[in-house]
């Protein structure tokens, strides 16, 4: 059996997930994995596909033609879509709007978790998502739950977004965010929610370096083994 330490961090849309989550790899040099970013470039296909999201055919097939590989640079995602760098599009509005409706699709979540699984199966690894200490990783040695303040949530998006979007508002960001909690936290196929062992960090008046302080006590015991 591997004895490869991996950190589950789930929680709502723009906590602060993979910013926690990069800085934890840095330090402790584990390997990050943004789940999220995955399906996003799941979704970037779909859209420029035009795959019904009702085909189930159509999405098998897209599927088996969708190749995804990270590339770990200074700690920040670099995604590849199919050879094409889709790092900087997977963050634009488009995909954005329409990613809740992709990851709820059962066929792509299981194709997502078996790559994930596979990715953590030797390695130290910090992998942030929706259902990472739930159904990924439910053996994981550290899940952490984040969450905050709706309001500060949409002020950390827009100003991470309105540089790439300068036509985007608050009110938009909102709205996207509040859409996709709900329906991230109310779909069918692996809802986002708390694992009853992880950890509960709310970080609405948390620096990063108190969230990583906080992250780090939490995983030291298991450094140590
Ligand atoms: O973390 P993010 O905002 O980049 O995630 C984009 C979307 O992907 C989000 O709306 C929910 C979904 N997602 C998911 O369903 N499961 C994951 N493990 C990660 C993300």
């Amino acid at each position: 059996m591997s004895n490869n330490i991996v950190v589950a961090i789930d929680g709502y849309s723009s906590c602060g997930k993979s910013t926690l989550a990069k800085a934890l790899a840095k330090k402790l040099h584990f390997i990050f994995v943004d789940s999220g970013a995955m399906y996003r470039a799941v979704t970037l296909y779909f859209i420029r596909n035009n795959v019904d999201l009702h085909n189930h055919d159509q999405i098998a097939a897209a599927l088996k033609d969708i190749h995804l590989n990270f590339h770990s640079r200074d700690y920040q995602t670099h995604i590849t879509l199919n050879d094409e760098e889709v790092s900087a599009e997977i963050r634009l509005m488009p995909v954005s709007d329409n990613v809740s409706a992709v990851s709820a699709i059962k066929e792509v979540r299981v194709e997502m978790v078996k790559q994930q699984q596979r990715m953590g199966r030797s390695k130290n690894i910090v992998m942030d998502g929706r259902d990472i200490g739930t159904v990924v990783f439910p053996n994981a040695q550290v899940k952490l739950f984040m969450t905050a303040d709706p309001k500060i949530r949409a002020e950390r998006r827009f100003k991470e977004l309105s540089p790439q979007n300068p036509q985007i508002t608050m009110e938009e960001v909102f709205e996207n965010l509040a859409h996709r909690d709900y329906a991230d936290t109310t779909r069918e196929e692996s809802p986002l929610t708390r694992a009853d062992d992880a950890i509960i960090l709310d970080n609405t008046d948390l620096t990063p370096e108190e969230q990583l302080q906080f992250a780090l006590d939490k995983i030291e015991p298991f450094l140590k083994k």
